[in-house]
């Protein structure tokens, strides 16, 4: 079995006639390292797919399975402990929260998996430099760029040392040089972390750069 794999996954919104099927009998699957790119153009299912893979949502019907384990039946506990420790989401809307700075932002993930403080500010510098935002520690949100932010986003993604990381139209916001490098510093997370990296997006660059591109179409696989 791959390391991430999902059977057969639909998830339906509403109810009755005003029903939205976003994602479609999708099956996947995905070794690990790898780098995943899904496309497609806007309302195809990618957010969707992409949540349902993490186990932040829960499909309608089929599975998931992550290190061939059955995620899809995990009880809340379980998933919430899964997101903890396993799986990190770089979300479009960043999340970042504005009365903390870029160092607290990126280690507060870790605090929920009691992770001591010396070494919760030991990590965050650790991969805040990584990010290239080593001399920025104590600044916040507000006093960045979009693309700074946007490497805050993914510096807490590392903190976790998450072995799969998802992440969803990270350079969405972004200029063309700036979502460059930001492709780039997810290329290189998953080359020198061998991360897992299942990336939702429909840039020409990031499609580019993926070692697999994945198509959907109205849900569902084209
Ligand atoms: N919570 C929800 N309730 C109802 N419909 C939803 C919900 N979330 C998504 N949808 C619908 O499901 C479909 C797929 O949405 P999704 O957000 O997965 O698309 P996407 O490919 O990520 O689009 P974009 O490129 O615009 O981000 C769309 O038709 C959308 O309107
Ligand atoms: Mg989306």
């Amino acid at each position: 079995m791959a390391f991430l794999e999902c059977l057969h996954l639909t998830r339906n919104y509403g109810k009755g006639a005003v029903t939205v099927t976003a994602v479609q009998d999708v099956s996947l699957q995905v070794e690990k390292g790898e780098f995943l790119c899904l496309t497609g153009r806007s309302g195809s299912g990618k957010t969707t797919l992409l949540h349902l893979l993490g186990a932040l949502e829960s499909p309608s019907t089929g599975a998931v399975y992550l290190d061939g384990r059955e995620i899809t039946r995990f009880s809340p506990r379980m998933k919430s402990h899964l997101l903890r420790t396993r799986v990190s989401f770089v979300f479009q809307s960043l999340n970042l929260i504005t009365s903390l700075t870029i160092l607290e932002n990126t280690v507060l993930p870790l605090r929920y998996s009691r992770v001591k403080r010396m070494e919760r500010i030991e990590k965050g510098r650790k991969v805040l430099q990584e990010v290239g935002l080593g001399k920025r520690l104590g600044a916040y949100p507000s006093e960045l760029s979009g693309g700074e932010m946007q490497r805050v986003a993914v510096a807490r993604a590392l903190a976790k040392c998450s072995d799969l990381l998802l992440a969803d139209e990270p350079t969405g916001e972004l200029d063309t040089a700036t979502a460059r490098e930001i492709t780039d510093l997810l290329l290189e997370v998953n080359r020198v972390h061998g991360t897992t990296v299942v990336v939702a997006s429909h840039d020409p660059y990031v499609v580019g750069k993926a070692a697999r591109v994945v198509e959907l179409r109205d849900g569902k696989i084209s």
